[in-house]
This record gives C-alpha cells, structure tokens and sequence, in this order.
C-alpha cells in the first residue's frame, strides 16, 4: 500500500516536497491544498491529485490521506502553519511541518502538545543536518574520534533582502542553526548571550553573534548574516560548521559538500567531499523528506521521529532567549 500524501501549500517550497513524494516509489500525491483555489487546481494537475482550497473541505472529502506536508508560509515564514496543522493533527494526520515551527512560543507548543495528546507523528522539515557527511561526522562524535566535544561554531548566511520584521533573520534563518548545532551537541542549551547587528542600508538585525552553553558543558558560537554568502564561486557559502574535542576536530562545509577531519596529536588530515554523492544543499530536502517517509512507512513511533516539533520547539526557544538577551543586554537561562 502507498503512502497517501497531501501538499498543503503549493508555493516555492511545496513544490519541492511535491517532487519528492512523486519520486518516491512507494507514495502518491492525492491531494494539494493552498487558500489560492487556483494553485491548488495548477497543483493538482501537476501531481495527478485532487485539489482543495481548505483543509477542513479535504477533509470533508472523504479522501484518504496518511501524511501531510504543511508548506504555508506567513509571518516570519511561520505564521500560517498553526490552523492548517491543528486541522491536521486533531484529525489523526502525521505532520511534516516546514520551519519555523511557529516564532510564536504559545502557538508551537500547542501544536507539540497536539500531536502528543493524539499520538500522531509531528515533523519539521530541519533538513540542513539530513545529509550523508553530517551522518559521517556524527559517527566520527559517536565513536569518540574527536575526544571530549569541548566548542561548536557554525556559520550560517545567504543573502536575504527581506525587512518585514525587526528580527525576521534570526527568526527565518537560525531554526536550523540551533538544530545543527543541538544535534552535534547532543544536548540542551542552557544559557544564551546575543549581540545584533543592523546592516548597511538595512533597518532590521541583519547580523548576529550568540553564545551559547550547552547543559553538558559544550560552548557554542553561531555567527549569522542576511547579507552573507561570499565568494561568488561556493568558496565560503551557506554555512560552515566547526566541531571541536580533545583528540581532533572536523569541519564540515556547506551541509554535505566538504567535510574534513583534523587530527590533533597526527599531521595527516582526512578530506571526504560529496560523501553518499551529495552535492549540494538542495538535496537536502530529498533525504530528510525521504527519512519522514521511511519513518511513516515502517510506522515509527511518534516519540521516536527525526527532527519532531518537540525538537524543533526547542530550538525556537533559543531563538527567543537571544532577542531578549539582546533587548536586555543579559545573559538567558533557558
Ligand atoms: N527547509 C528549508 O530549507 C526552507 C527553505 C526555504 C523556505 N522554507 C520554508 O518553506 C515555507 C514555505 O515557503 P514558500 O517560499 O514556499 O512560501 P510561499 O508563500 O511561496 O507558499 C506558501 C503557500 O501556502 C498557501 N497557504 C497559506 N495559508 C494556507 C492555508 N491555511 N491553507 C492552504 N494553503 C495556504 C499560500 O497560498 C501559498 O501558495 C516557509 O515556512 C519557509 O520558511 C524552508
């Protein structure tokens, strides 16, 4: 038996979901829902499913669906998920959110709370980490190649000329830096400190510094920018990010392209580039949506899920710490 898909909204990023379940042998689009009626029928067609402009009238349809991807957008990228996904969750759907969860504190824990209380598999589409180097690189912490993990440093920019809020970067972008960065340390941040930057010619915290202690004793930096992305030719891109413990160190270089290993006591370094193949980040998409599909597939426990809301809410709470570390000029207990 497939798994029944639905998409619901069919913009930039629901189209990207869309042609990885319709590469998957084992699932069907069979339903693509967006409040615009005509991108969900241009959807629909699309994908050979059938079109709705609620979800309360895809419901009502009777159609069988077993997953949902919520692909709205909204405030700060975030604020149209909550009704579609409540929608979702009360009638028995497992959940593949797009990130941010919510930027509203309130509104992601009701979703969590949700989907625990209905025992429903409730994801986030964290995909930056869903990639064959940073698996690698995860063994490499695992085994205990780099030692004790003392620091994690990552660099997260592109180049965004969005103003539509004052903190819209470190509330659209970093979702997925505190989860790299959580799921490297292994544990739960529990004091914040951030500095902001406005850029040249922009009026909202283009720029950002945190540190971060993790409850295990792990420092951590993220350096963050919307005015970022340099060198034109991929030398210093998306992201970079730099764990280091007592025996050795690695970074890993734009999510999945460069990942090399540093010895501590040996000279000989260890570079692996495109590991499993992987050649760029927007394959990444493909791999932690194929996870969420797996996961549906064989039925996983919703407790047990990669990147679940509950992870994703997490990280949302650090985002918060470090506007009011930065409103407050404190260091943030969370
Ligand atoms: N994971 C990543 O790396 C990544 C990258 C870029 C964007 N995103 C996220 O993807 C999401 C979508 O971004 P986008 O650029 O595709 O947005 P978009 O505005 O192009 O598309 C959103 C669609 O949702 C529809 N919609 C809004 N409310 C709805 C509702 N209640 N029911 C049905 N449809 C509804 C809109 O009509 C629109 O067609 C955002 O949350 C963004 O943060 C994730």
């Amino acid at each position: 038996m497939p798994l029944n898909v639905a998409i619901v909204g069919i913009g930039n990023i629901g189209n990207t979901h869309a042609k990885v379940y319709a590469a998957h042998p084992d699932c069907k689009i069979v339903a693509i829902c967006d409040a615009i009626t005509d991108k969900a029928k241009e959807g629909a067609d699309k994908y050979g499913a059938q079109a709705f402009s609620s979800i309360a009238e895809m419901l009502a349809s009777g159609v069988k669906i077993d997953a949902a991807s919520v692909c709205t957008a909204g405030m700060e990228n975030g604020g149209d998920h909550y009704q579609p996904t409540i929608e979702l969750l009360n009638a028995g759907i497992p959940v593949l959110g797009e990130k941010p969860i919510s930027n509203e504190i309130p509104k992601a824990e009701q979703m969590v709370a949700l989907a625990k209380e209905k025992n429903v598999r409730y994801g986030i589409n964290l995909n930056h980490r869903f990639t064959p180097a940073a698996y690698l690189a995860k063994d490499w912490v695992k085994e205990g190649r780099l030692g004790d993990l003392n620091m994690i440093d990552l660099t997260m920019w592109i180049n965004n000329p969005n103003e539509s809020s004052p903190h819209f970067h470190m509330r659209a972008l970093h979702p997925h830096s505190f989860d790299i960065m959580r799921y490297f340390a292994d544990s739960e941040v529990s004091k914040v400190h951030a500095f902001f930057k406005k850029g040249k010619g922009r009026n909202t915290w283009t720029n950002v510094h945190v540190n971060l202690l993790y409850e295990n004793g792990i420092i951590g930096h993220l350096r963050g920018s919307y005015e970022g992305n340099f060198g034109a030719a991929g030398t210093y891109g998306l992201e970079t990010l730099d764990v280091v413990g007592s025996n050795g160190r690695f970074v890993l270089k734009d999510a999945c392209e460069h990942l090399t290993f540093y010895p501590r006591f040996e000279k000989e370094l260890e570079q692996q580039d495109y590991v499993g193949g992987m050649k760029h980040f927007s394959e990444t998409f493909g791999s932690r949506i194929n996870v969420w599909i797996d996961e549906n597939l064989k039925s996983v426990d919703p407790t047990a899920i990669s990147a679940s809301g509950e992870d994703a809410l997490k990280g949302q709470k650090v985002i918060e710490a470090c506007i009011e570390s930065w409103e407050t000029g404190q260091v943030i207990s969370l």
